[in-house]
């Protein structure tokens, strides 16, 4: 298994909470690390840049203290997701609030940057780069990132198209580094199959959703409870990136979901409607396939229980 040293011993489980762009907020990044996952969030979900500080402040003071409370049961470290993408103007000035809070993770997308692993590698820091195919996994590792996640079919908001058996396998034939399996886990076992295929730690977004720390509308976490993998929609058309989308929120903005047209993906925006009034993220809800297994509204802390327990039965019925 490759564990960064920052990992070892931390985590309760093989899993890190994915960055969910305008749902992910300190509340459900200090209850997924006091639960013993990595949590994270996308460091535009704090605006203005002010705001960044705020929460990178309160978040690694309270799980200093919290640390400090329980000495042999201590949180997960927290990741921080960069966007390196043209169209973010804030990397620099975010980048430099990371540096001060010593951020022990830092998950970039969109974009491999050198300069950008450099930085982070500097402060002590790891580097996990989301890619969906081989070329792209092959130029992040070129500009030195410390590890891959592996965003399969299947999974929530941009997503790429391989199956995560071949792409998970394809990529450790090659790499020896920390490998992120991601797309529709939502359970205790996928997280195990994901380790059984060769990925050291599973990344789940989509499920998180349906927290009750989650900045979410009601709606939208209700959707994630009663919808299934075959209510997920893959599109390019909201944001000129492939993406998946809750099918009930494509037709709320008086869009039909059978016949979307294609987008111009040199047009890469991140907020469209695709020609409907609706904003993607806001009102266009991503989602994964996983949600299936997602029953109820809950802490996030429940959740994490109860991936905890499915991860230990899948293991004793597999393993003995
Ligand atoms: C609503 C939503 C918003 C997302 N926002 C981001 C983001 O801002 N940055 C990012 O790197 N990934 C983002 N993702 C992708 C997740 O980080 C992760 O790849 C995905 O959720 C994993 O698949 P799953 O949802 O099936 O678990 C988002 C996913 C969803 C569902």
């Amino acid at each position: 298994m490759a564990e960064p040293d920052s990992l070892k011993g931390k985590l309760r489980l093989p899993v890190i909470g994915a960055p969910l762009f305008i749902i992910s907020n300190p509340d459900l990044v200090l209850a997924q690390c006091k639960a013993g996952i990595v949590g994270s969030f996308p460091s535009l979900n704090a605006r203005p840049v002010s705001q960044l500080d705020e929460w990178l402040d309160q978040i690694t003071s309270e799980l200093e203290s919290y640390n400090r409370a329980n000495p042999d049961n201590p949180a997960a470290p927290f990741a921080v997701n960069q966007i390196v993408h043209r169209s973010n103007n804030r990397l620099q000035e975010d980048l430099a609030l990371c540096e001060k809070y010593k951020v022990p993770m830092v998950i970039t997308s969109l974009g491999a940057q050198a300069e950008v692993n450099q930085a982070v590698q500097g402060w002590g820091g790891i580097t996990l780069h989301d890619v969906i195919n081989q070329r792209f996994a092959h130029k992040a590792i070129e500009k030195g990132a410390t590890g891959l996640i592996c965003v399969s079919a299947g999974a929530g908001g941009h997503a790429g198209a391989l199956s995560p058996f071949s792409f998970v396998a394809e990529t450790r034939a090659w790499f020896d580094g920390p490998i992120l399996c991601s797309g529709a886990i939502s359970t205790g076992g996928g997280v195990l199959a994901a380790q059984a295929m060769g990925a050291d730690y599973a990344y789940i977004g989509s499920a998180f959703i349906a927290t009750a720390e989650a900045r979410a509308d009601e709606a939208y976490k209700q959707g994630i409870v009663d919808g299934s993998a075959e209510d997920i929609v893959y599109t390019n058309l909201f944001t000129g990136v492939h993406g998946n989308y809750l099918k009930k929120s494509i037709i709320d903005a008086g869009l039909d979901p059978d016949v979307l047209p294609e987008s111009d993906p040199s047009a890469m925006n991140f907020g469209s409607g695709g020609g409907s009034k609706a904003k993607a993220w806001k009102d266009i809800w991503g989602s994964g396939q996983g949600i299936g297994s997602v029953k109820s509204v809950r802490p996030a802390a429940e959740y994490i229980d109860q991936l905890k327990a499915e991860y230990d039965a899948a293991k004793a019925r597999l393993l003995g």
